[in-house]
């Protein structure tokens, strides 16, 4: 069968790798996908990218196609309603619908949910007045966080140390527009802290099977200085996520929120994501909800997982979730993400790519950013390219992928050392 992968990141790259592992799989369309993606390693193993990133026509090609699936990775499609385009046309996908994807495509949605259902996250208040705005800030004090409603590609989210850098993102939202439309309304809210992971799981609407725990590292540089990416590495499982906190979150925020997305008449199914943060008492509080895999942690994860990911994908579908268990490989996995010059803000393109060695048992090499110019390989966006190692120790895991970064040429490149710190 063929399956339709919609993206272009890491994230669906590691999909698309262990999709065209099943044995129940010909071929992987990646719509547009990488030029990771276009190599011939890649078609060899039968993924194929697909120039198209229009719902409606991605509809069509599944429907002409006869796509036996079709898995989104990223949000924007999902916000878009892609899974209420490709359902109308009685087609197979695993996402949520739009309206349950408010979970993520807008703060307000999320915190008001959360509030109404009793599930643990920041104290908050909605404004899109901007004077009402700066009086809660001054009431409140810093830090504090200021996030924009709607999407705004991991830019909407000011953790503020000052007053002065709180009023300074409600000006930058509410004013300047900086954001547009995604900033018109900003959620203010109660600063959090601790140790961040990420919680991720598949629902079908009633069940959950939870993926294996994993960290992202958000912040450009070593020790969790610089700006906020969209994540420069991530590894696989998470220690800070011990058994009692796995408990709980799946407890006290990943089932009232299934079980609260059903009873207000929007069932969810698809990824849902539930970014953690731990505080000392080992009590966990909602940072975001996304409703999707994570980018990287989607990277490690894919390539922990030994069951057949097809497997998982139709029983969640089919609203049999509970009847699925995973096996996961026991080995830590640490993906380190190569990021291009100027990133996070203006990354640059057209840097040549080259030394990337054949994937092997213990690292792959996922692609993100890059492009076929010809024959040779070029980057194309901001995190270029994620190199996962595995191994049974942390430290171990951690010198194979920097053992493949080291070897990874391309002008500006910019990564951490320090990947999977927090669990050494
Ligand atoms: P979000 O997109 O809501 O996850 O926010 C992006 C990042 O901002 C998170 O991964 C945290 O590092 C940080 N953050 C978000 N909300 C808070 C909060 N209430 N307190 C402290 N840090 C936060
Ligand atoms: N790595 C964070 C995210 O995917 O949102």
């Amino acid at each position: 069968m063929n399956i339709l992968v919609i993206g272009s990141g890491g994230r669906e790259h590691a999909m698309a790798w262990k999709l065209s592992q099943s044995p129940k799989v010909q071929k992987v369309f990646l719509a547009p996908g990488n030029g990771g993606t276009a190599s011939a390693a890649a078609k060899n193993m039968g993924i194929e990218n697909l120039a198209m990133t229009d719902l409606h026509e991605l509809a069509q090609f599944a429907e002409e196609q006869k796509i036996y699936m079709t898995v989104v990775g990223p949000e924007t499609p999902l916000a878009g309603g892609i899974v209420d385009i490709f359902r109308a046309k009685n087609l197979r996908i695993f996402g949520p619908s739009q309206k349950a994807a408010q979970l993520e495509s807008s703060k307000d949605f999320a915190k008001s949910f959360m509030k109404r259902h009793n599930i643990p996250t920041a104290e908050y208040q909605t404004f899109s007045d901007i004077k009402e705005a700066h009086a809660y800030i001054d009431l409140k004090g810093a830090p504090i966080v200021i996030k924009a409603d709607g999407l705004a590609a991991g830019k909407g989210v000011v953790v503020a140390m000052s007053l002065e850098e709180a009023h300074g993102a409600i000006d930058m939202m509410l004013s300047d527009n900086k954001l547009g439309d995604a900033g018109a309304r900003v959620v203010i809210e109660e600063f959090l802290s601790g140790e961040e992971a990420s919680f991720i799981v598949m629902v079908d609407g009633q069940n959950v099977l939870v993926l294996a725990t994993s960290q992202d590292h958000k912040r450009l540089l070593d020790a969790d200085l610089g700006p906020n990416t969209g994540g420069m590495g991530a590894y696989s499982p998470a220690p800070v996520v011990t058994p009692e906190i796995h408990a709980r979150a799946l407890r006290e925020i990943i089932m009232p929120t299934v079980k609260g997305m059903a009873a207000d008449g929007i069932p969810f199914t698809g990824f849902l994501y539930a970014g953690l943060m731990i505080d000392d008492s080992g009590k966990a509080k909602t940072l975001e909800f996304n409703c999707r895999m994570g980018d990287p942690e989607t990277q490690p994860i894919m390539s922990r997982l030994r069951s057949d990911f097809l497997v998982a994908l139709d029983a969640a579908i089919d609203g049999k979730l509970n009847e699925v268990e995973l096996d996961w490989d026991p080995r830590i996995a640490l993906g380190v993400v190569m990021a291009a010059h100027n990133y996070p803000e203006t990354p640059r393109k057209g840097d040549v790519i080259s030394g990337i060695p054949a994937d092997g048992f213990d690292h792959v090499t996922f692609h993100a950013g890059t492009s076929m110019d010809g024959d040779q390989l070029k980057t194309s966006g901001g995190r270029v390219l994620c190199v996962v190692g595995l191994d049974h120790t942390t430290r171990g895991a951690q010198q194979k992928a920097y053992a493949i970064v080291d070897q990874i040429k391309f002008d500006g490149a910019q990564y951490r050392r320090d990947i999977g710190y927090r669990a050494l």
